[in-house]
């Protein structure tokens, strides 16, 4: 199985993000970008909007999975596509018509995905209904809005059950992604649960050398 990583920029410097994302852009370094928007609203945080990622898309080739913590995300749906996002991932809670979102998402010919709070349930995703349409599911691991939280432990148990009911129902296909508190420490144990995307934000672009950084969190995710 092989382990993705992608690294989070809400821990990068805002004031030179395209070198940020150039920096891991590289043979060996980052496999997705993970853009963490936020409305102050939905998420007690705010951070970038459309325009910031138009900007990032001419700099990159990097597939971009953008991670949308924002209230009723349909209304701004449109933009983040023309953006040129590659995934979009929305909270389930956000969404009055989630199965509307995800067919906009889907018809739009980009990937769509579930982010799954701490709190929130299998049976929230509806899969029975929505399966279909969703190609990856995001556990979270903290609580959405900040970087550098502490990973809940709960959430190894919840990767577990979500990979175990998804083959299940013949959803094997579908993706778990981790998201919040990855870093060398806890990678190992969310991969062994059945993680293949890893979300980091702190260990990789808090560290002083972040390409360094990422190469060592890969080496440790696949160790057991
Ligand atoms: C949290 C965001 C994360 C965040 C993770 O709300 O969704 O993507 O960047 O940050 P770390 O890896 O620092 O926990
Ligand atoms: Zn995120």
């Amino acid at each position: 199985m092989q382990i993705l990583i992608a690294p989070s920029i809400l821990s990068a410097d805002f004031a030179n993000l395209a070198d940020s994302v150039k920096l891991l852009e590289k043979e060996n370094g980052a496999d997705l970008l993970h853009i963490d928007v936020m409305d102050g609203h939905y998420v007690p945080n705010l951070t970038i909007g459309p325009n910031v990622i138009a900007s990032l898309r001419k700099c990159s080739e990097l597939f971009f999975e953008t991670h949308l913590m924002i209230s009723n995300p349909d209304y701004l749906l449109n933009e983040f596509i023309k953006a040129g996002s590659d995934r979009i991932v929305v909270h389930p809670e956000t969404c009055p018509h989630l199965h509307r979102t995800l067919t906009k998402i889907k018809e739009s010919d980009l990937e769509a995905g579930l982010a799954i709070n701490p709190a929130t349930s299998w049976e929230t995703c509806q899969f029975e209904y929505l399966g279909n349409l969703i190609d990856t599911i995001t556990i979270m691991s903290v609580n959405p809005g900040f970087p550098a939280q502490k990973f809940i432990e709960f959430s190894v148990l919840k990767i577990k059950n979500f990979r175990e009911k998804l083959n299940a129902i013949g959803l094997s296909h579908i993706k778990i992604e981790v998201d919040g508190g990855i870093n060398k420490k806890t990678a190992p144990v969310v991969v062994q649960a059945g993680a293949e995307i890893l979300v980091a934000g702190n260990a990789i672009y808090g560290e002083l050398d972040p390409f360094k950084a990422l190469i060592e969190l890969r080496e440790a995710s696949i160790k057991n």
